[in-house]
């Protein structure tokens, strides 16, 4: 059942070219000039009675819909929020019916993001869910379902389901682009044209999967670490923080590059690893004289970075990845792939069980 692959979680990485082109199949237009999602079962004009967007989920879910919110609030310029279900669902938001609620859960049966969706629902708001089981009780009780084609995901640690999630954000945030008309078709072929690259960029990452083990196993004999980047790397960021601690361990945290100074520097000390994320071409210069600020106290500098940025970003770091170059906004479904794999390289050099973490279930059905 794991097709030969040690564990589940690797099997699951590896699925991943696979999971990108089921959840975009039928999705982008032959042509690639537009985006059908009927399933959102919403007319021109229901899109534009959007005036917010909330979206609402748990774990790396949650990480997924950080990035949904910088997608959709980029391509159709309708104010997002994200926010954990556990959070979300006892704050007292404000929800009206103009606002358009996303629930994103993986196994669709999350207990805080199913009361969430019911909350919502209560005030009126209209609820799509992205969820990658059919029949769930999300997506029996949202108002529709765009449903992520990742398969059956068995790890703990999420993998392709949230590289799948994001896909669907991509593919939410055109959609209501081209509906609302602010991007025009130009620009959807465009980003269109990079998503269905995508899953030949990932195989291309995964056959260098062995750089990574290394520089894993090298991590591994540390007990803490940061992650840092900014805006879409500050988003990847935090899932490859989450992915490291729940299968490794090993303590991390995850840290807008630009926020260092204001304490978390007095952490770093000789030898502390931290890993970069440096993929926003605008943004580089900024993150590079953050790292600049860590390596003078001391820190150990991975940083993942794009292959155009690469030289410049190598004369400031350590080691340095390189994924292939994309457009800026699709980074995230490249940049996740290292960070699983130095997570899952981290955890079997310590000797754990990858696909079951302690203390940890797949779903998570306790409030
Ligand atoms: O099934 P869900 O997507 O609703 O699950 C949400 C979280 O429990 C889940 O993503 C969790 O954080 C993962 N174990 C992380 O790898």
């Amino acid at each position: 059942e794991k097709a030969g692959y040690d564990h589940f979680m690797l099997k699951e990485i590896y699925e991943q070219p696979k999971a990108y082109r089921d959840t975009m199949m039928g999705r982008i237009a032959e042509d690639g000039r537009s985006i059908q999602l009927s399933e959102l079962g919403m007319t021109q004009e229901q899109v534009k009675e959007i005036r917010r967007i909330h979206i609402v989920a748990c774990g790396t879910a949650y990480h997924a819909g950080l990035v949904g919110k910088s997608v959709i609030e980029q391509l159709a310029r309708i104010p997002v929020e994200t926010d954990v279900a556990s959070e979300y669902r006892y704050r007292n938001p404000i929800i009206t019916p103009d606002t358009l609620v996303i629930v994103v859960s993986q196994s669709g049966e999350t207990a805080d993001t199913l009361a969430a969706l019911r909350e919502a629902r209560r005030c009126g708001a209209r609820v799509l869910a992205i969820t990658n089981v059919v029949g769930s009780s999300v997506a029996r009780e949202a108002d529709a379902v765009l449903t992520t084609w990742a398969g059956p995901e068995i790890a703990v640690a999420s993998t392709k389901a949230y590289s799948s999630q994001l896909i669907a954000f991509y593919l939410v945030g055109l959609y209501l682009a081209q509906e609302l008309g602010t991007r025009d078709e130009a620009a959807i072929a465009e980003v269109a044209s990079a998503l269905l690259a995508l899953p030949e960029q990932v195989e291309s990452l995964l056959a260098q999967a062995d750089a990574l083990k290394a520089i894993a196993e090298k991590l591994a004999r540390h007990n803490s670490l940061f992650f840092i980047g900014r805006g879409l790397d500050f988003a990847v960021a935090q899932e490859g923080s989450l992915k490291l601690k729940e299968i490794s361990y090993i303590h991390s945290e995850a840290y807008p590059a630009g926020e260092l100074k204001h304490g978390t520097l007095a952490l770093i000390e000789e030898g502390t690893p931290a890993i970069a994320l440096v993929t926003q071409e605008e943004l580089a210069e900024k993150t590079l004289s953050n790292i600049k600020e860590m390596k003078a106290r001391g820190a150990h500098v991975l940083a993942v970075t794009n292959e155009s940025n690469l030289q410049e970003v190598a004369k400031s770091v350590d080691e340095q990845f390189a994924i292939p170059n994309t457009l800026p906004i699709l980074t995230p479904a490249l940049s996740v792939v290292p960070l699983q794999l130095v997570a899952y390289y981290a955890s079997l050099a310590l000797g754990h069980d990858v696909d079951k973490p302690r203390n940890l279930a797949k779903s998570v059905t306790v409030e």
